[in-house]
């Protein structure tokens, strides 16, 4: 299946690339950065597909910028919505299948039990209604071959993410303040990418007209962001002095959702993706972000 990945300077997408570079199943995957292929250019992506043949489009690009996006709101939009509407339209038209990761932002933050895919959405910040108006374009467009997965608290070994956050504080030897009142899961960006894999080998997506669905994919527990810090501290041995605060101590321009932990038993079940507790899979980051390092002084 010709694959192309779109935002291959992203955290997921560059956690794909170092996915399809291991299992050596390199020759049928496309990465596109911001600059090979620009979403917001959105004649530029018709040219794009009238010139580049794919049977699967797998799009890791976003607006990603939360507080931005709310002074931002026509660029969020742009990437978020019209380039996605674009992008479902040209693949409906050609055949070509399509996952999008989406975002635990979609929902309200109310709910006291994990989301299902079926709870009512109802996004408090300009990104999150960008990106719901982006699932929505697709799932009318696309009544077969689309997958969209919703995900949150994505980190990785590469850019600005809470863990990278977190390290460059301890670096410099501050004390921390980190909110405890926000519930989520974290998910590292390569059990995701590893996820995705394992979804296009699968028989069920590979079975013709496959009606489109929404699935969650997080990594399995829950914390604060508050304890994930803590846990961060503590894999790392660290002394550092570390503080919970609640969210209004911390304003933010964009409002976000309390409690957005999900239930990912949909996807776990009809693609039989095991799902790592966050714990290991931190544990995992930090020993690659480690090496790394360490082979950069080198
Ligand atoms: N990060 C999270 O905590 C989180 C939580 C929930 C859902 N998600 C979703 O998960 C997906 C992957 O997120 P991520 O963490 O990998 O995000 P990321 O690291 O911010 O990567 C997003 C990528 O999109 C690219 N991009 C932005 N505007 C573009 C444009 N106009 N044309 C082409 N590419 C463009 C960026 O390019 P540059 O590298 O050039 O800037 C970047 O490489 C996104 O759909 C996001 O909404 C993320």
């Amino acid at each position: 299946m010709r694959t192309l990945v779109t935002g291959a300077n992203g955290q997921l997408g560059k956690s794909i690339k170092n996915l399809v570079i291991q299992q050596q199943i390199s020759d049928s995957f496309v990465f596109a950065t911001r600059d090979q292929l620009n979403l917001s250019d959105l004649q530029g992506l018709k040219s794009y597909f009238e010139t580049h043949k794919f049977d699967l489009i797998v799009n890791c690009a976003a607006y990603t910028k939360v507080d931005k996006a709310e002074i931002d709101e026509n660029q969020a939009n742009l990437i978020n919505h019209l380039a996605l509407k674009k992008i479902a339209e040209i693949a409906q038209s050609n055949s070509i299948k399509l996952i999008h990761i989406s975002t635990d932002f979609v929902f309200d933050g109310f709910k006291s039990q994990p989301y299902l895919e079926s709870d009512t959405t109802n996004p408090l910040n300009i990104y999150g209604k960008t990106k719901l108006a982006g699932e929505n374009a697709v799932i009318s467009i696309m009544k077969f071959n689309a997958i969209i997965i919703r995900t949150s608290g994505v980190y990785s070994e590469y850019g600005n993410n809470f863990v990278d956050t977190i390290l460059k504080q301890l670096k410099k030897g501050n004390e921390l303040h980190v909110v405890s009142d926000q519930i989520g899961t974290p998910t590292y960006a390569s059990d995701l990418g590893l996820a995705i894999l394992n979804i296009i080998k699968s028989e069920k997506f590979n079975r013709n007209k496959q009606e489109s669905q929404i699935y969650h994919y997080s990594n399995n527990g829950f914390c604060n962001w508050y304890d994930f810090a803590k846990e961060i501290i503590k894999i790392l041995g660290s002394n550092c002095i570390l503080n919970s605060i609640k969210t209004e101590d911390y304003p933010t321009t964009a409002n976000r959702p309390r409690n957005t932990v999900m239930s990912k038993d949909k996807i776990s079940q009809e693609f039989g993706l095991k799902i790592n507790f966050w714990k290991d899979s931190l544990k995992v980051c930090l020993k690659n972000i480690s090496v790394i390092s360490t082979s950069n002084k080198n």
